[in-house]
C-alpha cells in the first residue's frame, strides 16, 4: 500500500464537494442536509448498515453532475428557458458518468443517476417507474425534493414547512414520488427539522 495514498471514500467526497462548491455555491450545504435525511430514512426502514453508509455517500455526491452545466444556468435568478431546463435535466446522467469512473462507486453512480426519476415514469433521464427505480434512488428523490424546497435558491427563497408539505403532498398524490418513503418525513416533521437544525448549529 502506498503510504501517501491512504484514502477513505469520505475524504475523496470532501474534496469533490469543495470543488463543486467553487462553482455551485450552497451545494455542499444541500448535499450535507440530504445526507442527514437519507440516514434518518434509511434507519427508519432498517436498511442494512453497508447500504445505509453507501446511501450517505451517494447523497453527498448526487448533484456532482451539475459540474457539466454552465454556472450561468445553475445560478440564474429568473425562470429557465426550455433549452436551459433541458441542459439542467442532464445533470443526473453526468453524476452517473462521473462516478462510474471510480472503482467501487458503481452502486453509488447508479443511484445518483436515478435521483430525478419519478415514481410514475415521468422523471428524467431514463423515465423509469415504480420499482424499476432502485429503493435507494427513491429515498434520494424524496429527500432531495424536501431539502431543496426548504433551502434558498437563486430564483426563490426557502419555503415554509407548510408550503413544502403542500407541494410534496400533491407530488405524492400524482405518484411522482414514492409515498412509502415520503411517509417518514411527513409523519415525523419535528424530528426531521430538529436533525437539520442540529446540523446547522454544529
Ligand atoms: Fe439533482
Amino acid at each position: 500500500m502506498n503510504p501517501y495514498l491512504k484514502i477513505h471514500p469520505i475524504n475523496f467526497i470532501k474534496g469533490m464537494s469543495m470543488a463543486l462548491e467553487l462553482t455551485n455555491i450552497g451545494i455542499s450545504n444541500h448535499h450535507c442536509r440530504t445526507s442527514i435525511i437519507a440516514k434518518a430514512i434509511a434507519e427508519s426502514i432498517h436498511l442494512p448498515q453497508h447500504e445505509l453508509e453507501t446511501l450517505i455517500y451517494a447523497s453527498l455526491l448526487h448533484d456532482i453532475g451539475k459540474l457539466a452545466v454552465s454556472n450561468e444556468i445553475i445560478n440564474k435568478p429568473g425562470k429557465l428557458t426550455e433549452e436551459e431546463y433541458t441542459l439542467i435535466k442532464q445533470h443526473p446522467y453526468y453524476s452517473y458518468r462521473i462516478l462510474q469512473q471510480i472503482e467501487g462507486f458503481e452502486q453509488i453512480s447508479n443511484w445518483v443517476g436515478q435521483h430525478h426519476e419519478s415514481f410514475n415514469g415521468e422523471g428524467y433521464p431514463y423515465k423509469l417507474c415504480s420499482d424499476r427505480i432502485s429503493l435507494d434512488a427513491r429515498i434520494l428523490t424524496v429527500d432531495d425534493v424536501f431539502c431543496a424546497l426548504t433551502e434558498d435558491r437563486p430564483y426563490r427563497k426557502m419555503l415554509t414547512l407548510e408550503q413544502t408539505f403542500e407541494i410534496i403532498d400533491e407530488m405524492t398524490q400524482n405518484l411522482k414520488i414514492d409515498p412509502n418513503i415520503y411517509k417518514y418525513i411527513r409523519l415525523y416533521p419535528d424530528e426531521v427539522i430538529s436533525l437539520l437544525e442540529n446540523q446547522r448549529n454544529a
